[in-house]
C-alpha cells in the first residue's frame, strides 16, 4: 500500500509540473500572437472617388444642347484624379511615401495613359484623407487613337507607395506596396454625374508591379 502512495506522488508532481510548463508555453504563445498582431504593418485602404476620373481637354466650347460632347483631340488632356486614403485602425498613423499613380488602359493595347506623383503623405489613425492632383501630361494621342469619338473608357489605376506604420510608436519595416483599382471610368468632367459609381476600392499587393512594363 505504502509503495503505491509513494509512486503516485512523484507521478502527480510530474503531471503538475508538465501542466505548469504547458500553461507557461501557452501564455508565451498568446503574448507572441498579441505582439505580432499589434506590430503587424497595418495597411492603408485606398479607393478612387466615385470610380471616375474627369477629363478636361483644354479650351471649352459651349455646344448646342443636342450635340454629344466627346473626348476631343487635344494637345493636352488634364485628368482629375481623386483618391481617398483611409486608415480605419486606431493604433497607428501610416506613412505613404514616394507615392506614384499610373493609369493603364483596360483594353488592348493596354497602354500607359499617364502618371502622377503624389509624393509623401501621412494618414492619421481613424481618418480618411482625400488626395487630388491633376494629371497634366496624359497621353492625349493615345486616347485619341484608341477612343475617337467616345465619351468615356475604362482604366486600371495603379498606386505604388512605400508604406510604414508605427504601432505602439514603433516604426515597422517599410513595405513597397502596389494597389490596383479597377474598373475606373475616364470621361468628360461634365459627365461625372452620369457615369459616377460608388468608390472603387483598390486591392493591395506586396510589391507586385503587375503592369510595370506595358509592352
Ligand atoms: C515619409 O515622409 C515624411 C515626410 O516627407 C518623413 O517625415 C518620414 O520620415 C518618411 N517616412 C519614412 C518611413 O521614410
Ligand atoms: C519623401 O520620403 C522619402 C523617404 O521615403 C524621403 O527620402 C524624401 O525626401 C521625402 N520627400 C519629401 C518631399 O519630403
Ligand atoms: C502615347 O501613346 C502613343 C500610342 O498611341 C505612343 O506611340 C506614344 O509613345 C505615347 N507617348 C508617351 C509619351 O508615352
Ligand atoms: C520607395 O519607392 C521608390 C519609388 O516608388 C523606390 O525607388 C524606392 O526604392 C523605394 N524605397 C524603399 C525603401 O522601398
Amino acid at each position: 500500500m505504502a509503495s503505491t502512495t509513494q509512486a503516485r506522488f512523484p507521478c502527480l508532481a510530474m503531471v503538475r509540473y508538465a501542466m505548469a510548463a504547458a500553461v507557461t508555453l501557452l501564455a508565451i504563445a498568446v503574448i507572441a500572437l498579441v505582439i505580432n498582431a499589434v506590430l503587424r504593418s497595418e495597411d492603408v485602404r485606398l479607393s478612387v472617388n466615385n470610380g471616375f476620373i474627369g477629363a478636361d481637354a483644354g479650351e471649352r466650347r459651349h455646344q448646342p444642347a443636342a450635340t454629344q460632347v466627346t473626348l476631343k483631340k487635344a494637345k493636352a488632356t488634364k485628368l482629375h484624379v481623386i483618391l481617398i486614403a483611409k486608415n480605419p485602425g486606431g493604433r497607428t498613423k501610416i506613412d505613404c511615401n514616394d507615392t506614384t499613380v499610373s493609369l493603364f488602359d483596360l483594353q488592348p493595347p493596354y497602354g500607359l495613359i499617364g502618371e502622377l506623383e503624389l509624393g509623401n503623405f501621412t494618414v492619421p489613425p481613424q481618418t480618411a484623407i482625400t488626395l487630388q492632383k491633376p494629371l497634366k501630361d496624359a497621353n492625349a494621342s493615345y486616347i485619341w487613337d484608341n477612343y475617337p469619338g467616345e465619351v468615356r473608357f475604362s482604366v486600371m489605376v495603379q498606386v505604388n507607395a512605400n508604406v510604414t506604420s508605427f504601432p505602439l510608436g514603433k516604426k515597422t519595416q517599410t513595405v513597397a506596396q502596389s494597389y490596383t483599382c479597377q474598373p475606373v471610368t475616364v470621361g468628360l468632367m461634365d459627365n461625372e454625374w452620369i457615369y459616377a459609381s460608388d468608390q472603387v476600392d483598390c486591392r493591395a499587393h506586396a510589391d507586385d508591379r503587375m503592369h510595370g512594363a506595358s509592352s
